[in-house]
């Protein structure tokens, strides 16, 4: 036992009162959320809910109107999203935004480049310490293609692969600079039957694999059901379930939500 217990580690996320208006519309309002490590959580809503926005406010693209988003115990407010990057926090996005003029190899490279932090000087000096850390970066970005199978990619184009790749290399790039919280919006979005399996398969995997907490978003129901270990339902902006995928599946307001109140 010990005489000196310490402060438990913070939470990978901690959120509170998360609320934005645009204008007149309230996207979020009063939003509350709590991810420790390794979790693989769900957030579910209809169109318009205010999914993306959360992850905007989280990831910096957005600054909150009212509330506090905590990443490993450390405010967020007023931080642009590079430095959100730098706390530990990776995402992929409803459209995939890749950099579709440099390579899959290149992709992977300048996200781990991120988040070592070399910067314009390093380069121009071009030091040999520089060129080591350039060379241990190629391996490992060369490693990680690998293990997403997408090695034989790493000198493509990402405009030149097809969608369910494209996907496969965004989620690969969010990984490349460690995260500790992985933010996927809709990773099955435009996959085929086939894919989707495939992703349900590689997120489960990333989640043993690697030590990061998932935060997802997805419309199809039976990738959330089959992989998240808790799910919250939001619409208009509000929290109207949080439970086990088997609680959401049965709870009244999220079938109301979905459906229409005349369903239940
Ligand atoms: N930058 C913005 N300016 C104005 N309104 C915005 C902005 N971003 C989002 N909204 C509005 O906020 C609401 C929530 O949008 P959001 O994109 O978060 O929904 P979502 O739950 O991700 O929906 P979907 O499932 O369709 O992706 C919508 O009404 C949207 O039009
Ligand atoms: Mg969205």
């Amino acid at each position: 036992m010990n005489a000196h217990p310490t402060a438990p580690d913070a939470p990978v996320l901690e959120i509170s009162g998360l609320t934005i208006q645009f204008g007149g519309l309230r996207a979020v309002s009063g939003f509350a959320e709590r991810l420790e490590g390794n979790e693989l959580v769900g957030l579910i809503g209809p169109n318009g809910a205010g999914k993306t926005t959360v992850f905007n406010l989280v990831s910096g693209f957005y600054q909150p109107s009212g509330g506090t988003i905590r990443i490993n115990g450390v405010d967020t407010k007023g931080l642009k999203p590079h430095k959100v990057t730098a706390l530990g926090v990776a995402r992929t996005f409803q459209n995939i935004r890749l950099w579709n003029e440099m390579t899959v190899l290149d992709n992977i490279r300048v996200a781990r480049h991120g988040r070592l932090g070399y910067g314009f000087l390093h380069a121009v000096a071009r030091s040999r310490t520089y060129r080591a850390r350039e060379a241990e970066i190629e391996r490992e970005a060369m490693e990680l293609l690998a293990v997403f199978q997408l090695d034989r990619h790493a000198h493509d184009l990402p405009k030149n692969l097809s969608y369910g790749t494209q996907r496969k290399l965004e989620i690969a790039r969010a990984l490349a600079g460690k995260p500790k919280l992985l933010l996927l919006d809709e990773p099955a979005a435009g996959l085929n039957s086939a894919d989707i399996q495939e992703l349900i398969r590689l997120v489960r995997w990333i989640h043993a694999s690697f030590d990061v907490t998932i935060w997802m978003i997805e419309h199809h129901m039976d990738v959330m059901m089959e992989l998240c270990q808790r799910i919250k339902v939001i619409d208009f902006g509000e929290t109207i379930a949080d439970g086990t995928p088997d609680e959401i599946r049965n709870h009244p307001a999220v079938i109301s939500a979905y459906l229409g109140d005349d369903q239940i």
